[in-house]
């Protein structure tokens, strides 16, 4: 990959408020660590696979900040989002003694990402934390805005706090060893930001998407700017999710029924969200909130970034039933009731209640 120029966005939280850098070869720039919180130890929390490779480069740049840079590799993957993995961090934490002061970095993807949050959240009522992210998913979205937590066997993300980090920093030049898959996952939350936003952006992804299936330099610095620029916007405006932060949950509500429903990292969540993202845009087209030439538009986009539009079956003698089962555990439902995130017009998402015999359509219409 050749180099394309820096950019920093900013999130605007009053006194949490912090900014994401972005470009190639970031973690070796001196400016980018300029603001770092002052302590004596930090403690570096990644996993096995990025460990090998990335882990050491970052130990080697902190130790000029820190006096101690503790390394803790949790095991790779979705399934050990769990308390186990979090208790691992806690574990080493206490091990070597580290203060009020101490500083967390998240090395890794979404995974390693929300679970460091949650355990700086946590740790001594909470300390300072700082996110890495090294996949396209973790860059345009888990690192940004502060929710953190683990999964629970019976819903995803149901144990989590609200922790903003200290700082970002999204080094472009680590995603040459992302798997395919897992750009096409990171692709998803890019699309996401077209229809609940800013329909020129999905019109430049429509051109744009080879180049980005492909990692080019340039579609990949716009693509991530204009995504966290995006996200800035809507959680600086609900940080806590009150309200209109729901939107960046466009199609999540399918997704992690999807995730939940095959058993977690059967899917990834970003073709969970990719997926769920048709169902949600058929369903808003059945509330009469957009057409199907609409409908059609986003799933061929979806498809083009690799990611699959036709949902998996949960259930053989219920599908419907089982989608609604584990919709209804959504953090966003209310008194038993789903709340969808709906196209509501282009451009402009809502939340929205749909009649059980309207869902089951829509899954019996968007299931193999
Ligand atoms: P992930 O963290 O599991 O990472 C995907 C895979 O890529 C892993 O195997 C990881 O080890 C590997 N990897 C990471 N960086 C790599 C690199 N540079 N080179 C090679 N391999 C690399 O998954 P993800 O897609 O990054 O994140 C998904 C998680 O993020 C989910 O748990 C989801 O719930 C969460 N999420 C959180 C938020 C939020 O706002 N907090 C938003 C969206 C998603
Ligand atoms: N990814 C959803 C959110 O940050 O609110």
């Amino acid at each position: 990959m050749t180099s394309a120029l820096p950019c920093t966005v900013p999130i605007a939280l009053g006194e949490r408020s912090y900014p994401i850098h972005i470009g190639f070869g970031l973690m070796e720039q001196a400016e980018v660590w300029g603001d770092l919180p002052r302590a004596a130890a930090a403690v570096l929390v990644t996993n096995t696979t990025v460990a090998p490779l990335y882990a050491q480069r970052l130990q080697r740049v902190l130790l000029t900040y820190y006096r101690h840079v503790h390394i803790v590799v949790l095991p790779d993957g979705e399934a050990f989002k769990t308390w186990n993995s979090l208790n691992l961090i806690f574990d080493a934490l206490l091990e070597q003694a580290c203060d009020r002061q101490t500083v967390l970095f998240a090395l890794g993807g979404g995974v390693v990402g929300d679970m460091t949050g949650f355990a700086a959240a946590c740790y001594m009522r909470g300390v300072p934390f700082v996110q890495v992210p090294t996949t396209l998913l973790a860059q345009v979205d888990s690192s940004v805005g502060g929710k953190t937590g683990i999964n629970h066997p019976l819903g995803k993300n149901m144990v989590g706090a609200f922790h903003q980090p200290a700082l970002v920093v999204c080094d472009l030049a680590t995603l040459a060893s992302l798997p395919a898959r897992e750009v096409s996952a990171g692709l998803a939350e890019i699309i996401k930001y077209g229809p609940i936003a800013d329909m020129e952006f999905m019109g430049w992804l429509e051109l744009n998407i080879p180049q980005l299936v492909d990692l080019e330099p340039q579609a990949l610095s716009h693509a991530v700017r204009r995504s966290c620029e995006i996200k800035a916007w809507v959680v600086g405006q609900d940080e806590r999710e009150s309200g209109l932060r729901a939107i960046l949950n466009f199609g999540h509500t399918f997704g992690h029924a999807i995730e939940a429903g095959l058993g977690y990292g059967q899917w990834l969540h970003g073709e969970a969200v990719g997926c769920g993202m048709v169902m949600a845009a058929r369903l808003s087209q059945d509330l009469g909130l957009v057409d199907g030439a609409f409908v059609q538009r986003l799933r061929t986009l979806i498809e083009r970034a690799g990611l699959p539009v036709v949902g998996p079956v949960l259930d053989e003698n219920d599908n419907a039933g089982r989608y609604l089962q584990l919709m209804r555990q959504d953090k966003k439902s209310q008194a038993g009731a789903i709340r969808f995130v709906v196209i509501d017009g282009v451009g402009c998402a809502a939340l929205r209640e749909a009649p059980d015999a309207l869902v089951r359509r829509v899954v019996d219409a968007c299931c193999q």
